[in-house]
């Protein structure tokens, strides 16, 4: 989604916001602008349908000097990509960056006009450049013109505003869409995310939400909600500055999923003993939660959703403690009854998705006992607003299809059962012990299923020239044939359908013929007979199979039915390690299509707006 980069420096800064929208580009884009003033007060602006490789061709041709500048990516939601809807914005000398989505803009637009403004966007952010030049002309500096600006706008906003008459300054916002600021020495910086500031300093100060920020070379104003002076504490990153590297591999999906035994061993790093889990791994006061949990609701978007279906499955029958799943952009809108020791749980690989936090927000209004993030990234708003958190260690995670980051939260999650088992006293000594021996062979059995690449990458051919395609699953596969339909479908644009298997004959048997491949995913449980019934039916409709099977049960190659031989593993653990190859499938099959694998079209990495 929309990305923010912000310098202000003594050296020219164009390169160092190129170089921080690259960084960012992984979110997702449809256009870039650069916007820079130098200490003459010039202000030079470019803007870009496009990659940011478009704007950057366009600063070679043009160059901008001077050190004070903010750039964006942005990804459309007011107004059709093109150059004029691109940020940055300007009224006269002010400019503005803005991610989220300002709800109330059409009133203010028409406010603006009615003052004599002329609007050049569609956008909703260009009015927050004619409201901070209107206040600017009435109060004595940017500060004051942003935080009267601020009191008129309903919605989300991650901004950064600039002034040309006042070049050695930056004044950025928060309120429902991250923003960091980056402490150099004589320089300083703000990013929509730290991985954009990484080449040029560790050291972070988080905004919190509703602050507003004087940003010079040399200084760092903090004010809170009520504009009161505050201090964010300065942390270091400890994310790797080749995080963003593709390495030896051609996109950073692949390596990402390669990444994936390494990405496990990382998460249960330490939060193993010889009989089970440290629970306070969840958080310091997590057994005295547990032990009273009677209900569990988990909240997600995307990928992080089906991570929570297969939890459900194992929190009842691996842990008996009752749960509930929604989407996100569900729950926060529906009326659901509260239950009695309820544990709101939410997923998210990056902590920002906006329709998660807002779950958050809401489920502790509604009076939820306690809340639990289990999150990637440590600083994100959704880990510093719960209770309890839980890190996956996947690392950066570049690829808009989400791979390793789904596959942690998985091992997270059925860390979490064990915990949870435990403090309730519902799992048995021998089940938590099984689980242990079956998460430590975890990393193991991940690179061995690794190994059927090359077997994946000829069976994509199969599946290229084709419009539709139907994942089955039962149990919880069911959720993994839906993250294998969800990664088929934002990489390679093939329409993919993910059914509970048992659900076959009651719609999408009619569907069935020759042009419609089926991908089943058959790990040796006790389903495993029901399933191959469900692929009879399909068989005798003349589908054509592709099975991902135990290769200890007795599946054999037939006609129209490809075996694809998956290693032996615990049913507990199936999910995880069944995951890879259908990744595998959707990245050959986007390979050989040749759409972009890494930012494919109109998706984000980290959904900020609603
Ligand atoms: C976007 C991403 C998905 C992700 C979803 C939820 O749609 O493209 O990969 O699963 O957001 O994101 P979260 O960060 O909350 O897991």
């Amino acid at each position: 989604m929309c990305g923010i980069v912000g310098a202000v420096a003594q050296r020219d800064v164009a390169e160092i916001l190129i170089e921080g929208l690259r960084r960012l580009e992984y979110r997702g884009y449809d256009s870039a602008g650069v916007a820079i003033v130098n200490g003459e007060g010039q202000l030079h602006r470019l803007r870009e349908l496009g990659k940011v490789q478009a704007l950057a061709d366009a600063l070679a041709a043009q160059p901008l000097s001077g050190g004070t500048g903010i750039a964006h990516t942005r990804w459309a939601t007011h107004g059709e990509p093109s150059q004029r809807n691109a940020h940055p914005h300007v009224s006269d000398d002010i400019v503005v960056v803005h991610n989220g989505i300002i709800e109330n803009y059409e009133r203010l637009r028409s406010e603006m006009q009615a003052k004599g403004y002329h609007f050049s966007s569609d956008t909703d952010t260009e009015v927050i450049a004619h409201l901070v030049h209107y206040h600017r002309q009435h109060t004595d500096s940017l500060l004051s013109a942003v935080q009267a600006t601020l009191k008129a706008l309903r919605g989300a906003y991650g901004t950064v505003v600039m002034d040309a008459r006042d070049p050695e300054l930056l004044v950025v916002a928060r309120s429902g869409s991250p923003l960091v600021i980056g402490l150099g020495v004589g320089e300083n910086f703000i990013a929509s995310d730290q991985l954009a500031l990484l080449p040029v300093t560790r050291r972070f100060l988080y905004l919190e939400e509703g602050d507003v920020a004087e940003v010079t070379r040399r200084e760092v104003r903090v004010f809170d909600a009520q504009g009161v002076s505050v201090e964010r504490s300065e942390l270091q990153s400890d994310v790797m500055h080749d995080a963003g590297d593709k390495g030896e591999y051609r996109h950073h999906m692949l390596k990402e999923i390669h990444q994936q035994p390494k990405a496990i061993t990382d998460t249960l790093e330490g939060r193993l003993t010889d009989s089970g889990v440290v629970v306070e791994a969840f958080g310091n006061s997590a057994r005295g939660i547990f032990e009273k949990v009677e209900h569990i609701q988990l909240i997600a978007c995307g990928t992080s959703y089906h991570a929570g279906m297969v939890a459900r499955y194992w929190f009842e029958a691996l842990a008996g403690v009752a749960c509930d799943i929604d989407i996100a952009s569900e729950f926060r809108y529906r009326k659901s009854v509260m239950r009695p020791n309820s544990l709101i749980i939410t997923l998210s690989q990056s902590g920002e998705t906006a329709d998660t936090l807002a779950a958050l927000r809401l489920a502790k209004e509604l009076g939820f006992m306690s809340s639990l993030a289990i999150c990637n990234v440590a600083s994100s708003s959704l880990v510093r607003e719960s209770e309890l958190a839980f890190m996956t260690r996947a690392g950066a995670e570049i690829g808009v299809a989400s791979t390793k980051a789904f596959t942690t939260q998985l091992a997270a999650l059925l860390m979490l059962v064990m915990a949870m088992g435990r403090c309730r006293n519902t799992m048995s000594a021998e089940t938590e012990l099984e689980l242990l021996q079956a998460l430590r062979a975890l990393p193991g059995h991940l690179a061995e299923t690794l190994g059927l690449a090359d077997q994946i990458e000829m069976l994509a051919e199969d599946f290229v020239e084709k419009q539709h395609s139907l994942f089955l699953g039962r149990g919880e596969q069911y959720p993994i044939a839906m993250e294998g339909a969800l990664k088929l479908k934002e990489i390679s644009y093939i329409h993919a359908e993910a059914y509970a298997a048992g659900e076959l004959k009651h719609g999408p048997l009619a569907l069935i013929d020759a042009e419609m491949p089926i991908i089943v995913i058959a790990p040796d449980n006790d389903l495993l007979e029901k399933l191959k019934s469900n692929i009879e039916e399909v068989r005798a409709r003349g589908g054509i199979l592709y099975v991902f099977a135990d290769r200890a049960a007795d599946f054999n190659s037939a006609a129209n039915m490809q075996v694809l031989p998956v290693p032996h593993v615990p049913a507990a653990i199936a999910p995880i390690v069944y995951t890879l190859p259908l990744q595998l499938l959707s990245y050959y099959v986007a390979l050989i299509k040749g759409t972009d694998v890494d930012q494919p079209r109109n998706l984000a990495k980290s959904v900020t707006v609603e």
